[in-house]
């Protein structure tokens, strides 16, 4: 069965290198990039009932499961926040003081769905090595709204005192970091987090790696050009991101369109309004048009909410946010979501550092391990962990 299946998936996989679009040059080890690419591809081309099983083929073969091994300077374990998986990095070094703490939302979206996983679990332990912090890597379902309960819950209960005294964290160094999708729901609890004044412990930092923020607007200059790739076409990300709301598939076209949005949401998109909000450089020569509302009319709630396009907050909930750093990669459609977050970050008054990798892709920061090693994604994982050494 397993060969068959194998069979099927390397025909989708030979079509995709026919078809293949050629690279940007400025790119490092370019094949690697196509191999991965033709097969997000391929899950893209499914339907959503085979979709299911692409996504569990992506799962078994490239990101493995990877038990809780403790090594020689960090203690590694399993348990539950509340409900919620989370794997704990708890360094073994004996410290005077408390530590430092960080907590991680992992992406992937609908295809990815662990902390466990090596990709990430490869980063967090990295991370707890190189800090001497204590990393929380929450697992997370992405089923909305269940995963932004989901990451909050775990947020939450880590937060509280007797928690952070059981793990000797110092409550003033705690930062919420994630990548993708993870990013939105790291940037979604830190926002809950600064303005709710139930909790009395805050955050220091937030770090967000190419974060995924908005779902309102679908033709960015970002969107356009890397539109087919690499690594996240339009079409697979819009197929995740309207699996969110429905399995309709006019709204899966409209969202392809930018026609998805329903009247009287216009207000919406000044906060999220590349003319104004990306800067020249990365305006290029793209035309701003005015969004078109109302062809539609879905009845999606999701749609308007800011659980799901976190830059729909306004400026005075940005204002109480920390030190915050992003990362944002140029070869990737949700480039300017980070881009328009540094500038409303900047507008509000947030201390915020940004990196821009000119060669790197999406999902670069999951693809530091074998089979999909990549060197973008270990200088992108040292220029994160290094940005936390110098400022958590
Ligand atoms: C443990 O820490 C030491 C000193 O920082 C380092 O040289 C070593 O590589 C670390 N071990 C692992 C498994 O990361
Ligand atoms: C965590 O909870 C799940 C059920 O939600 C349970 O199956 C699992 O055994 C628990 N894990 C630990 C380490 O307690
Ligand atoms: C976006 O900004 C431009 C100015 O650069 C303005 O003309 C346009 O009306 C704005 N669009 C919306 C929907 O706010
Ligand atoms: C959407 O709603 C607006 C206002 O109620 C209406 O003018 C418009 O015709 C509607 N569009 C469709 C396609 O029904
Ligand atoms: C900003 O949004 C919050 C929450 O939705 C609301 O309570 C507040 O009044 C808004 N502030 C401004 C200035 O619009
Ligand atoms: C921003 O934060 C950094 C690191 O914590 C600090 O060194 C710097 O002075 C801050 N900048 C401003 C303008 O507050």
């Amino acid at each position: 069965m397993g060969h068959i299946l194998c069979f099927q998936y390397s025909g989708k996989l030979l079509n995709q290198f026919y078809f293949y679009t050629p690279l940007p040059e400025n790119i490092e080890e370019p094949w690697k990039i196509v191999v991965i690419d033709a097969l997000v591809k391929m899950t893209s081309l499914t339907s959503f009932g085979r979709y299911l099983i692409c996504k569990h083929f992506l799962l078994v073969c490239c990101y493995p499961f990877y038990e809780p091994i403790s090594d020689e300077n960090v203690t590694v374990m399993d348990t539950n926040f509340t409900d919620i998986p989370v794997r704990l990095y708890l360094p073994k070094r004996k410290s005077k003081s408390q530590r430092r703490a960080v907590i991680f939302i992992h992406g992937g979206a609908f295809v990815l769905g662990s902390c466990k996983q090596k990709a990430w679990d490869f980063l967090n332990r990295w991370t707890a090595n190189r800090l001497g912090a204590v990393v929380v890597g929450v697992d997370s379902l992405y089923q909305f709204p269940v995963s932004y309960e989901d990451a909050m819950s775990p947020v939450k209960f880590f937060l509280q005192d007797k928690i952070l005294a059981k793990y000797r964290v110092d409550p003033s160094r705690i930062c919420i970091s994630g990548d993708s999708s993870g990013a939105l729901l790291a940037t979604k609890a830190t926002q809950l987090v600064q303005n709710d004044p139930k909790f009395k412990n805050k955050i220091k930092a937030q770090a967000l790696i190419y974060p995924a923020l908005q779902i309102v607007d679908t033709l960015t200059p970002s969107y356009r050009e890397y539109a087919h790739g690499p690594i996240l076409p339009m079409d697979f990300a819009i197929k995740i991101g309207s699996l969110y709301l429905s399995k309709d598939k006019a709204l899966f076209q409209a969202f392809r369109e930018n026609q998805h949005m329903p009247h009287g949401s216009r207000h919406l998109f000044t906060l999220v309004n590349w003319s104004t909000l990306l800067p020249e450089k990365y305006r290029r020569n793209h035309i701003y048009t005015e969004p078109i509302l109302g062809r539609h009319n879905f009845s999606y709630p999701l749609l308007l909410d800011s659980r799901i396009s976190a830059l729909l907050v306004n400026d005075s909930q940005l204002q109480s946010l920390p030190l915050t750093y992003i990362l944002t990669c140029e070869h990737d459609i949700l480039r300017d979501d980070g881009l328009v977050y540094v500038s409303r970050l900047r507008n509000a008054g947030v201390n915020i550092s940004h990196d821009h990798i000119e060669d790197g892709v999406h999902g670069a920061i999951s693809l530091m391990t074998i089979p999909f090693y990549l060197r973008v994604g270990i200088r992108i994982g040292e220029k994160y962990i290094s940005w936390l050494d110098e400022n958590l």
